[in-house]
């Protein structure tokens, strides 16, 4: 199953499911150091979770999503444009770059970005400030080494790499990189699985083997899963 298939089939349970997204959306949010952007761009808006949380003025929203499902469950409203469209595609960021804005924020979603190079690349062409939460490799860690597969996500090291090469070299302006974990716990590693497998955070791959399944079962150390997420921030050098 692709990312968008994943997420297209989950969209519906998202919102109840993804505690940890809905954090790393609040904490990106109230990180922002160039207060109260009036036209901003949510690179995978997904429902609307950074929409919701803006509570200032502002002209304009773009938010992009390559899944239909989930931008159907995004806020409507005058100034709220929900568009389809794929960041793995570099003419989306053509398209965008003849529009408007004056923030770029992402949150929980560049991390399934196919060339993350290419995508900091593009955000860097808007000379814009940002705040982008992307989840790495410390991401369910335990489990990944318990069933022994490895992880298919950016690591921190790569992230942090990236974003100053490709983020911080082009742009007028600095960078901040964070990493922050976070856990959910679960009564059972049973549990953990099915939240796994409804919550679409495996980004389609289908995860495990019968047997890898059942060595998790049986060797799952931990009662939570691991989540790790890297905040990378713009900041002014003046
Ligand atoms: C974990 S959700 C996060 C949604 C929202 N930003 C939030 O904080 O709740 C990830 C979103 O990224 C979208 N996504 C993943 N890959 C994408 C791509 N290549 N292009 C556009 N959207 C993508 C998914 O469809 C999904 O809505």
């Amino acid at each position: 199953m692709s990312v968008n298939q994943e997420f297209s089939k989950h969209a519906h349970k998202y919102q109840q499911l993804n505690q940890i997204q809905a954090e790393v959306a609040k904490k990106l949010i109230a990180s922002m150091p160039i207060c109260k952007p009036k036209k901003i761009l949510d690179l995978g808006c997904g429902s609307g979770a950074i929409y919701k949380l803006i509570d200032w003025e502002i002209e304009k929203f773009v938010g992009v999503d390559f899944s239909s499902n989930m931008l159907s469950l995004h806020p409507e409203a005058q100034n709220v444009t929900c568009k389809l469209g794929d960041f793995n595609d570099a003419k989306l960021f053509e398209e965008l770059r003849e529009e408007e804005f004056d923030y770029i924020i992402s949150a929980s979603a560049l991390q399934w970005a196919a060339d993350l190079d290419r995508v900091f690349s593009d955000i860097a062409k808007f000379d814009l400030p940002f705040s982008l939460a992307i989840f790495s490799s410390g991401t369910f860690a335990t489990l990944n080494k318990t069933a022994g597969v490895d992880s298919i996500i950016p690591s921190y090291e790569t992230l942090k790499e990236l974003a100053e090469k490709s983020l911080h070299a082009k742009c007028l302006i600095g960078i901040s990189v964070e990493k922050i974990s976070y856990t959910l716990e679960f009564e059972n590693t049973r549990e953990m699985l099915r939240y796994i497998k409804r919550s679409g955070v495996s980004g389609g791959r289908n995860l495990l083997t019968y047997k890898q399944t059942k060595k998790l079962m049986d060797e799952y150390p931990l009662n939570y899963l691991e989540f790790e997420v890297v905040y990378i921030n713009s900041f002014s050098k003046a």
